[in-house]
C-alpha cells in the first residue's frame, strides 16, 4: 500500500517523516503567477474560469514545495447564489448588496443546489486533483457561519461587528434562523467540493475571536458544530478561527480533527488546551515572513519545538500570507520545516 501523504497522516495524528506544512491564502496576491492573471480578469471571474482557478491552485505547490494545495475560491461565493450580491471592490474588498436586519429578510433568502449554481468550484476541484496528480492533496474550504453572517450583516469587513451584535442581541430569532440556514449551505457545499476530489477540508472562522466565549457558545457554537457534523465522514476537517486563544475548549466543542490556532498563543498551550485527542495547525506570525530568511528559520524552530514532534501538528502561518511577502522567504520557510522535522 502507497504511504499515506504526510498532510492526510497528520490529520489523522498518525506518526510523519516530517511536519506537513501549507500557507493559508498560499493561491493569491504574493504569487506572481497570480497578479499577472489577475491584471486581465476580475477576481470572481478567476473563481468562475475553472482552467484558470485550477491553475492557480496548483502554482505554489510547485514553487514553494508546500505539502497540500488549498482550492482557489473564496469563502464569499455562496453569498450570490443566496441572493445577496457580491462584488469584489478595489479599495474596500468584498462588498455585500443586502441588508439582512430580521427573521424576514432571513427568510428571503434564496434556496439553492451548490452542485448547480456553483458548478465551477467543483470543475475547479477535479481540474486541480487532475493537475496535482496524487503529488500532494487538495484542501477545499467554506467558511464557518459566524464569519459568513458577520459579512452578511455588516455588509463587508467590519471593525467592531456592531451591526452583527446588535442583531444577536436584539432579534436571537433572526439570528439563529441566519446560523441555521448559513450551517445547512456550507455543509453542502463542502459535501460537494468532497464528492469533486477534495481530501480534506479547512472552515475559516476568521473573526470569531471578536465575541465573547459565553456569546461563542450560545450563539455560534451550535451552528458550527452542525455544520462540522454534517460533513461526509472519513474527510479531515480543520477548523481555523484567530483571536479565539481565550475560548479554544469551546472551538474544539465544535469539532474538527485539526484545529486551527493564530500566533497570539503559544502552540504547546492551545494544544493543551483543545486536547491532545485533535491535531493542531498553526501558527507563526505571518508578519514573520517579511524578516530575513535566518530570523524566519529560528521562529520556526521555536514553533516546532513546542508542538514537540508529537504526531498531527500541521505547520501553517497563524492566519493568511500577506500580498507583499517575498516568494524566496515562502520557499525559506518551508525548507526550514522540513528540515528542522525531519525524524
Ligand atoms: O488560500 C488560498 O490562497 C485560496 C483562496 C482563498 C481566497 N480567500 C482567495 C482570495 C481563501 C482560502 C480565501 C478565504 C477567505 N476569504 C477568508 C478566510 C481567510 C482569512 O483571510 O481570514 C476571508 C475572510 C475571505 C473574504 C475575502 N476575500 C476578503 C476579506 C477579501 C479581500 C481582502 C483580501 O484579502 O484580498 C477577499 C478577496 C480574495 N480572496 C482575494 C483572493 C486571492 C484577493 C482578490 C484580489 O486579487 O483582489
Amino acid at each position: 500500500m502507497a504511504e499515506p501523504h504526510p498532510f492526510l497522516a497528520a490529520c489523522r495524528r498518525e506518526k510523519t517523516p516530517y511536519t506537513p506544512v501549507w500557507l493559508m491564502r498560499q493561491a493569491g496576491r504574493h504569487m506572481e503567477e497570480y497578479r499577472k492573471l489577475r491584471a486581465e480578469y476580475s477576481f470572481l471571474d478567476l473563481c468562475k474560469r475553472s482552467d484558470l482557478a485550477a491553475e492557480i491552485t496548483v502554482a505554489p505547490v510547485q514553487k514553494l514545495g508546500v505539502d497540500a494545495a488549498i482550492l482557489f475560491a473564496d469563502i464569499l461565493l455562496v453569498l450570490e447564489p443566496m441572493g445577496l450580491g457580491l462584488e469584489y471592490s478595489k479599495d474596500d474588498g468584498p462588498v455585500i448588496r443586502a441588508q439582512i436586519r430580521s427573521r424576514t429578510d432571513v427568510e428571503e433568502l434564496n434556496d439553492f443546489e451548490p452542485q448547480t449554481e456553483l458548478s465551477f468550484v467543483f470543475e475547479t476541484v477535479r481540474k486541480a486533483r487532475a493537475a496535482l496528480d496524487g503529488k500532494v492533496p487538495l484542501i477545499g474550504f467554506a467558511g464557518a457561519p459566524f464569519t459568513l453572517a458577520s459579512y452578511i450583516v455588516e455588509g463587508g469587513g467590519s471593525r467592531n461587528y456592531l451591526k452583527t451584535k446588535k442583531l444577536i442581541y436584539s432579534d436571537p430569532g433572526a439570528w439563529k434562523a441566519l446560523m441555521e440556514r448559513l450551517a445547512t449551505v456550507i455543509a453542502k457545499y463542502l459535501n460537494a467540493q468532497i464528492a469533486a476530489g477534495a481530501e480534506a477540508v479547512q472552515i475559516f472562522d476568521s473573526w470569531a475571536g471578536c465575541l465573547s466565549p459565553a456569546d461563542y457558545q450560545r450563539y455560534v457554537l451550535p451552528y458550527t458544530r452542525a455544520a462540522i457534523a454534517a460533513i461526509t465522514p472519513g474527510t479531515p476537517v480543520i477548523h481555523f478561527s484567530t483571536g479565539t486563544a481565550g475560548m479554544l475548549k469551546l472551538v474544539r466543542e465544535a469539532g474538527g480533527d485539526a484545529i486551527g490556532v493564530d500566533w497570539r498563543v503559544h502552540l504547546d498551550e492551545a494544544w493543551a488546551a483543545v486536547g491532545h485527542d485533535v491535531g493542531i495547525q498553526g501558527n507563526l506570525d505571518p508578519a514573520v515572513l517579511l524578516a530575513k530568511p535566518k530570523e524566519i528559520r529560528s521562529r520556526v524552530e521555536e514553533i516546532l519545538n513546542r508542538a514537540g514532534g508529537r504526531p498531527g501538528h500541521i505547520f501553517n502561518l497563524g492566519h493568511g500570507v500577506f500580498p507583499e511577502t517575498p516568494v524566496d522567504n515562502v520557499t525559506a520557510m518551508v525548507k526550514a520545516v522540513h528540515e528542522l522535522s525531519a525524524r
